[in-house]
């Protein structure tokens, strides 16, 4: 096993730059997520890392090695890809043996991996079948398999999820998660899905256009958000995220008043937004007076979408069941110690 580091790490595309001078410190055996939208950068990192990418500057160190010009086969890494990319016409068996072999392993060892690696994956029953006849579930679980029989000292996901269907997802996102309790194999982890993020997770990179926006565990990054971003990134439902302006001890939003927590850096006059997650809103008699639009319970939880003041809209989460049918009015206390502020202008959290 081995610490991954990488530093001030920049990719250009030609002239098109999208990285810019990143950072992240991996400790030995730690599980980090790399997660943000559709072409912030997460894959093209997870490849530089991986040897299939150049990088156009600062460093990658695996271990204690710097590994910028060093190819694929010689990092001591194993990356799983979304498409699985097993070999069809080798079976299961095969396919998990098959770069040991390549590497000229003995066979001895090649079968005792690759039984451990069976073992671990509940694979013994499909070791002859070929890729076509496994499900989705089981072809995941077989590019694991190759990953775990190469013992590297790091693992490379990225995005392993997203062809299973939701169910299959869960539960293959717990059994990554008890792989590693387990093997406690350094891990880097690419989701565009901030649910996966935030279960998986030692420590969370959230990224944005190439750049990162937070690194912290993930309760870190749902309890303090350092910026707009990733108060709406992380947590689902989302944050209510609401502009408004401070006027003494509240803040003024959509004409009504807001409070606000004592101590907070807001000045006043200052345009901010005010942060308050669906399920920190609580009824209360002093609370803002909001008429309820639409209703949609899930069973374990019920979402009320409100309207309050002059335009205002915000959603509520309740977990206890609530006879509320739309047109009925709520009154809605923010908990204060749940209150996020930010600046309006820059997106940062005050
Ligand atoms: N080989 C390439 N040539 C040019 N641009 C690329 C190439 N690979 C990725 N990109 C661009 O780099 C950006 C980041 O892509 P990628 O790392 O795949 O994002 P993500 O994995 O976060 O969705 C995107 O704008 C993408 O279009
Ligand atoms: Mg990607």
């Amino acid at each position: 096993m081995a610490q991954v580091a990488i530093s001030n790490v920049a990719k250009a595309f030609g002239t098109v730059k999208v990285l810019h001078e990143v950072s992240v410190d991996i400790a030995d055996g730690q599980f980090v997520v790399l997660v943000g939208p559709s072409g912030c950068g997460k894959s093209t990192l997870l490849r530089m890392v991986a040897g299939l990418e150049t990088v156009s500057g600062g460093t990658i160190a695996i271990g204690d090695r710097i590994v910028n010009n060093l190819p694929p086969a010689k990092r001591d890494i194993a990356m799983v890809f979304q498409n699985y990319a097993l070999y069809p016409h080798k079976t299961v068996e095969q396919n998990m043996a098959f770069a040991l072999k390549l590497r000229k392993t003995d066979p001895a060892v090649v079968a005792e991996r690759v039984k451990r690696a069976a073992d671990i994956l509940d694979l013994n029953p499909y070791l002859k079948r070929y890729p076509r006849q496994l499900s989705g579930g089981q072809r995941q679980r077989v590019a694991m398999g190759r990953a775990i029989v190469r013992n590297p000292q790091v693992f490379l996901f990225d995005e392993p999820l997203s062809n299973l269907d939701a169910k299959l997802r869960v539960q293959m996102r717990t059994e990554i998660k008890e792989l590693h309790q387990r093997l406690k194999t350094t891990t880097i982890y690419v989701t565009h899905d901030q649910i996966e993020a935030m279960t998986m997770a030692d420590k969370i990179v959230v990224m944005r256009d190439g750049r990162i926006e937070q690194v912290g565990a993930p309760l870190e990054l749902f309890d303090r958000p350092a910026n707009l971003f990733v108060a709406g990134f992380i947590g689902s439902p989302s944050m209510n995220l609401l502009k408004g302006v401070r006027k003494g001890d509240s803040v003024e939003i959509a004409g009504t008043a807001f409070p606000i927590p004592a101590g907070n850096a807001a000045q006043n006059g200052q345009a901010v937004v005010y942060g308050v997650r669906p399920e920190h809103l609580e009824i209360h008699a002093d609370g803002v007076p909001a008429k309820i639009s639409v209703v949609e319970p899930t069973g374990s939880e019920t979402l009320v979408f409100v309207r309050f003041g002059d335009g205002g809209e915000m959603v509520a989460l309740f977990r206890e069941r609530h006879d509320f049918k739309p047109g009925d009015t709520l009154n809605l206390k923010p908990r204060l110690d749940q209150v996020h502020l930010f600046d309006a202008e820059t997106g940062n959290r005050l």
